[in-house]
């Protein structure tokens, strides 16, 4: 026999039984890693589909306790409601974002009560679902105002914890506004509200299939370079999150998913905070679209998720939620 030809340390020795690698297994996923989001839409008794995202609906609030209730038995930690907007209720400054009796209010109330703390609800922090162009804020000759923005925001903020939200996420991007948030819930007697700030959140073309999903497809104007980042960049989401982190974020948001996994690691392993991942809705289209055309095995999801955590993130938001019973069996 020639020795010396072959190596003496074997990595496959680990890998050889079934029983060895989940012995070693560095990541798994369980229920308790994600975040479900929600559609909802006016009227009665609907089941909505969503065109562009196959398996994924808007439910009118007459629905709303299935899902929940679901979520809940899967083990679900939190979901996130997404409000369909009509036009008719859009406008220029989104001003339907602080009536009281919008479908998140709505939502968030019938929830609390029949669920009360055994499903947490998170809430976006923006105007984009609220205005007729389609922008997270207030529009002022193509460029979106940050501070006048700001003051919306923290209405609406304050808002959503009064119907009872436990976590808001300012998904909007305006500089300053996790500290101005924070001051205001905590003068409001909501001192323990939680907030989990999209603090990365790049401008990008994977989330076509959500402005579907929430009625702005075809209404934004231009684009969100103004105020969302340049995918080009990475330092720049470290001072992002440095600053929000300052300001009182409890929770980091990494926005988009699969194409941010260095940002994903750069964050938790400089901030050492919970980081979340969103897996969005142009992500999830072409993996769902890629696997119900035969193109690639249903395994694809299961591996994605898995470099999220891998990646660093505590949780992960996604469209698979209430689906990942069956997809982990
Ligand atoms: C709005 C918001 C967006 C998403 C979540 N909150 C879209 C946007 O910024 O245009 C996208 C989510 C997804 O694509 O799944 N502030």
């Amino acid at each position: 026999m020639i020795t010396g030809k072959f190596p003496s340390l074997r990595l496959r020795r680990n890998r050889k039984n079934d029983w060895s690698r989940r012995l070693v297994e560095e990541n798994n996923l369980t229920p308790n890693d994600f975040i479900l989001p929600i559609f909802l839409i006016d009227g009665k008794n609907k089941k909505q589909s969503v065109k562009s995202m196959p398996g994924v609906y808007r439910y009118s609030l007459d629905k709303i306790c299935l899902v929940v209730d679901k979520a809940i038995k899967i083990g679900i930690p939190m979901v996130a409601l997404f409000p369909y907007t009509s036009k008719d209720k859009k406008n220029d400054l989104g001003t339907e974002a602080l009536n009281e009796n919008n479908l998140v209010c709505k939502a968030i109330q019938i929830i609390k009560k029949k669920f009360k703390n055994d499903i947490g609800i998170m809430c976006d922090v923006a105007l984009d679902p609220y205005t007729s162009h389609g922008h997270d804020g207030l529009l002022k000759k193509k460029y979106v105002l940050n501070d006048e923005t700001i003051e919306i925001l923290i209405n609406q903020s304050l808002l959503q914890a009064q119907m009872g939200c436990d976590v808001l996420a300012p998904s909007d991007m305006m500089d300053g506004r996790i500290g101005e948030i924070r001051k205001s819930l905590d003068k409001n007697g909501f001192k323990m509200t939680q907030i989990l700030s999209y603090a990365v959140k790049y401008a990008s073309s994977f989330y076509g299939p959500f402005r579907d999903a929430v009625g702005s497809k075809g209404l934004l104007k231009s684009d969100k370079k103004n105020y969302q980042m340049d995918f080009k960049n990475s330092d720049e989401a470290l001072r992002e999150v440095a600053l929000d982190i300052k300001e009182g974020a409890d929770m980091i948001m990494v926005k988009p998913g699969l194409p941010y996994l260095d940002i994903i690691k750069l964050v938790k392993n400089n901030f050492k905070i919970p980081v979340i991942a969103y897996q969005v809705s142009g992500e999830y289209s072409l993996l769902t679209n890629g696997v119900n055309k035969g193109l690639v095995d249903k395994n694809v999801i299961i591996e994605s998720l898995i470099s999220f955590k891998r990646a660093g993130a505590n949780a992960i938001v996604s469209y698979y939620a209430d689906k990942i019973d069956k997809i982990l069996k």
